[in-house]
């Protein structure tokens, strides 16, 4: 269950509050795992290696970019609809569920394969959202999240066609 938010940071809403709340959770934790996968595909991106280096350095500069883009218009639905959202790195960490990777060396075919799991993740998360934003009549949030799922869907389809042996 969401937090509730301080009185000052109360956004008014005519929308049911139980629900919203259930929202604002789902819509906090695609935002944790957005950052996640953000930093981790600009970690695969500093340190990928060998023959594809620089197709996949750049596919996966163009994928952190494209996940870096979405996280104030998450944030933001959260304050919209009156509940509070991330403050901090370790706000992050507590709500993330997809894990990081700290390994000294990845090979570029793992790389390409977690980033994909990843992204299956976090368009879970976002059909998670859609269901609790249409439960809410929350419309706004159950708009939105179609074209950050479709950016995930694109993002998965490039990393599985990246990875294929020929
Ligand atoms: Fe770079």
């Amino acid at each position: 269950m969401a937090k509730a938010a301080a009185p000052k940071l109360a956004t008014p809403t005519d929308l049911p509050t139980n629900e919203l709340s259930s929202v604002a959770d789902a819509l906090n934790a695609a935002l944790a795992n957005c950052f996640a996968l953000y930093l981790k595909t600009k970690n695969f991106h500093w340190h990928v290696s060998g023959p594809h280096f620089r197709d996949y350095h750049l596919l996966m500069d163009d994928q952190a970019a494209q996940i870096y883009g979405i996280t104030d218009a998450i944030a933001e639905r959260v304050r919209k609809t009156g509940n509070v959202t991330l403050r901090s790195i370790g706000d992050i960490a507590r709500h993330q569920s997809i894990k990081d990777n700290d390994a000294s060396f990845v090979s570029a075919a793992d790389m390409l394969a977690e980033l994909r799991d990843d992204n299956l993740k976090l368009i879970e998360n976002f059909r998670k959202v859609k269901e609790l934003a249409e439960e809410a009549k929350d419309n706004a949030t159950s708009g939105i999240v179609d074209e950050w799922t479709d950016q995930a869907e694109e993002r998965a389809w490039f990393l599985f066609e990246a990875s294929r042996k020929a």
